[in-house]
């Protein structure tokens, strides 16, 4: 059976082109145009019965009604399994409300796409209090991909001089930022955070860890203000480090924001493809290619 890829933002033709070629698919595009009151008009060139839908779901409001209506007009075109691969998966963070009247947007936004696609296929999505991408979306098929491999590849392979050590910027970064070392063959510490506002932390490390003259890797799964990553560095200059680079999953922050994490002492920021962005140095193709080879594709 000919399998169909199908993506409907410029900004994703070329990754599905790239992928749609690593598993011998056909891309068809979706097509969308904007009336002149904002609503979108969407149109669907070539469907299958198992129809993979590449969809990264940054600044992702829009994007949503893309997809929902995207899936619409696949289903019409014969789609009888929709594959959305997003891999970067949109509000995941807001997993609880923290202060009462809030929507727990990862429960709503999660039934809606659960009620347009069959399968989601995401890379390192966001999960802090819920542990397990399945509670999110229990009524669908979830495979969630680790970026570890491929990070820790890259770390290996641009931190092999000098003394180099890898930093998770708070403790949610421990379970990976442990693969990413132990996979590269670098050491590793965690810092404590506390947040006090969206781009107000606090960071601490230990002052019994040595860092003066270190090369130090910042590695986090999320760069969103930039807030996290400036602090870090400020206290990571503070005990001295020689260099400070860092890497990020999914890079969400602004132009404005990457000058002051470069203002903070942050050499360079490198991400992975999950979301197009300027730092964009580690293409995950490879891997969302392997996790449709899975034979129900
Ligand atoms: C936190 O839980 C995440 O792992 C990231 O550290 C966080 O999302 C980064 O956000 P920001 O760049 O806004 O500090």
């Amino acid at each position: 059976m000919t399998r169909t890829i199908v993506a409907a933002t410029q900004e994703n033709m070329q990754a599905a082109r790239d992928l749609a070629a690593q598993i011998g698919a056909m891309l068809a595009p979706i097509e969308t145009s904007t009336f002149p009151d904002g609503e979108i008009k969407v149109r669907a060139t070539g469907a299958a019965s198992r129809t993979v839908f590449f969809h990264r779901l940054d600044r992702p409001n829009e994007k949503l009604t893309t997809l929902f209506l995207a899936a619409a007009a696949l289903r019409d075109l014969g789609a009888d399994e929709i594959v959305l691969v997003a891999p970067y998966l949109c509000y995941m963070r807001q997993d609880q409300a923290f202060h009462k009247g809030e929507a727990v947007s990862q429960q709503v936004i999660g039934a809606l796409i659960s009620q347009w696609v069959d399968h989601i296929i995401t890379v390192e999505p966001h999960l802090h209090r819920i542990k397990d991408l399945s509670t999110v979306f229990p009524s669908i098929k979830v495979t969630s991909l680790s970026a570890a491999p491929l990070l820790a590849g890259f770390v290996k392979e641009v931190c092999s001089k000098g003394e180099t050590v890898l930093v998770g910027p708070d403790e949610e970064a421990l379970a990976w930022t442990r693969v990413v070392a132990a996979q590269a063959g670098v050491p590793y510490v965690v810092m404590k955070k506390i947040r006090r506002g969206d781009r107000r932390v606090e960071i601490t490390l230990d002052p019994i860890i040595k860092i003066a003259g270190k090369y130090v890797y910042l590695v986090d799964d999320i760069v969103s203000s930039g807030a996290t990553l400036c602090a870090a560095a400020a206290l990571l200059k503070e005990r001295g480090a020689a260099r400070i680079e860092a890497i990020a999953v999914h890079a969400l922050c602004s132009q404005q924001d990457l000058k002051a994490i470069k203002g903070a002492g942050i050499a360079r920021l490198r991400s992975t493809d999950t979301v197009p962005h300027e730092t964009n140095a580690v293409n995950v193709t490879s891997l969302l290619a392997l996790a449709l080879g899975a034979p129900t594709i």
